[in-house]
């Protein structure tokens, strides 16, 4: 009976012995208690201290009996266990055994505490890449150094008060310390001026007691501002156009902050023409699109304005038609008819050239009747077909003959052309020609009666 075996070692010993006895019974703990949130990197010490015992053997281990990963110091009525630095390594429950020996009798005791790791040391770092130009791409990145236990991370990037990312990392079973890096690409605008981006960075575990559990960083952004534009502003196939052709008027402009374009008909035109934001089509284009367009680029800082002309020509198929078609003689009676169509429908005149080189307009039907037939000798007729937007003129060379001539195989009698300036052109080519060459003898005269002088 253990009671009595107390009681007759007490016995010989007196009344003092078992007082001090009962007061220093043996007990034991462990500093601090139960459960240690460390972060990794600091240092931390577990005491096991002991009460009421003389000498007594302390031996530290884990539960899972794996390597202690600290260094133990035994002292008289307590040992210490030091981890410096806490690493991964120690997140474990630590035993700490006690065995009392004092001769007589041999008592073991045991406590554990639960080692629990953070770490959350520093700030997030932000960094912005490239640069801030207001209207192209930019990257965020935010960098939380050495964070441990990550899948508790969380991560805000923030506008101001405006959340622009929000990233967790509830997936993340990496088991190391790791930096934690969240990017977000963004356009600044030119009203980012002087907003912060804040990178929130937390780790909310509850029942682990460190702080703090929220760490935060903020940048202020300086946005650059590039007003330059480049503008371009063309016409397909080309700005001079046929009606009827489908034409492409189009621009472009490129800027910082992003431009805002507008393309239209230059308002002082007839008619506001068509309006768009980059490119008007305009399919078989009409004689009144024919015009200048103008093309506006603006963003806050400034504007560009680039300015094209649309020429249309009008299609008109004038064509002349001579009854009769044999030779004319003098007396006889010519019906020259000229049609044309344009759109809107043309008015068509006849002129006649005079010897004088002037043309005298003799009618204003498209159909000429000349009765009668007077003069002989080579007479040119020109039809002129006028629409609002432009006229196309086409003449017919009349040979009459004398009644006296023999009616042979003559000149062709009817020949029309294409176009009067190619007659007027050679024609006013030729009289400058020769009135150069005039001048250029002349001189050449001057020259040589000077000298004749001399
Ligand atoms: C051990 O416990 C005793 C009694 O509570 C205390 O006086 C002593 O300072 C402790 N020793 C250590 C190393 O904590
Ligand atoms: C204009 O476009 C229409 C439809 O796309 C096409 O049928 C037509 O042939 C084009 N006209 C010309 C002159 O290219």
């Amino acid at each position: 009976d253990p009671g009595q075996d107390v009681t007759g070692l007490l016995g010989p010993l007196g009344t003092p012995w078992l007082m001090f006895s009962s007061f220093k019974a043996f007990e034991m703990e462990i500093i601090p208690a139960e459960r240690i949130v460390a972060q990794i990197g600091d240092m931390l010490i577990l005491t096991c201290n002991t009460t009421g015992c003389a000498s007594p053997n302390f031996s530290w281990r884990t539960q899972m009996d794996s390597p202690l990963g600290g260094k133990v110091s035994n002292h008289r009525t307590y040992s210490t266990l030091t981890m410096n630095p806490v690493s991964i390594v120690n997140s474990h429950s630590y035993l700490c055994t006690v065995i009392c020996d004092d001769g007589e009798k041999k008592e073991k005791k045991e406590k554990s505490v639960k080692v629990e790791l953070y770490s959350f040391p520093s700030d997030p770092i932000i960094e912005i890449s490239p640069s801030l130009v207001a209207g192209e791409q930019a990257t965020v990145i935010c960098r939380i150094p050495d964070v441990y236990p990550s899948d508790h991370l969380e991560v805000l990037l923030k506008k101001d008060e405006h959340v622009l990312h929000r990233e967790d990392f509830q997936d993340d079973d990496s088991m190391n310390l790791e930096t934690k890096i969240v990017t977000y690409t963004f356009h600044p605008m030119a009203e980012d001026i002087g907003k912060e981006i804040t990178c929130v960075a937390r780790l909310p575990i509850a029942d682990m007691d460190f702080e703090p559990k929220e760490r935060t960083s903020s940048q202020m952004q300086i946005v650059i501002l590039n007003a330059n534009f480049i503008t371009k502003l063309s016409i397909e196939p080309s700005t001079t156009v046929k009606e009827g052709e489908n034409v492409s008027i189009q621009c472009s402009a490129e800027s910082n902050p992003p431009p805002k374009i507008i393309l239209r008909r230059k308002p002082d035109n007839a008619n506001m023409g068509p309006y768009s934001s980059r490119r008007i089509l305009l399919p078989s284009v009409m004689f009144q699109n024919a015009g200048d367009y103008e093309c506006m680029a603006e963003n806050e800082f400034g504007n560009s304005r680039r300015e094209i002309t649309l020429n249309v020509k009008c299609k008109y198929n004038t064509m002349i038609t001579v009854i009769p078609t044999a030779a004319l003689s003098e007396g006889e009676t010519v019906t020259m008819k000229c049609t044309s169509s344009s759109n809107p429908a043309p008015v068509i005149s006849w002129k006649k050239k005079k010897a004088t080189g002037e043309s005298e307009k003799i009618s204003k039907n498209a159909t000429l009747t000349i009765q009668n037939l007077k003069s002989q000798g080579l007479w040119l007729y020109e039809c002129e077909a006028c629409n609002p937007f432009g006229k196309e003129e086409k003449a017919v060379k009349l040979y009459v003959q004398g009644l006296l001539e023999e009616p042979v195989q003559m000149i062709p009698l009817i020949i029309a052309f294409s176009s009067v300036a190619a007659v007027v052109v050679p024609a006013v080519a030729i009289l400058i020609y020769v009135s150069r060459q005039a001048k250029v003898n002349g001189s050449y005269s001057l020259v040589k009666a000077l000298r004749l002088k001399v």
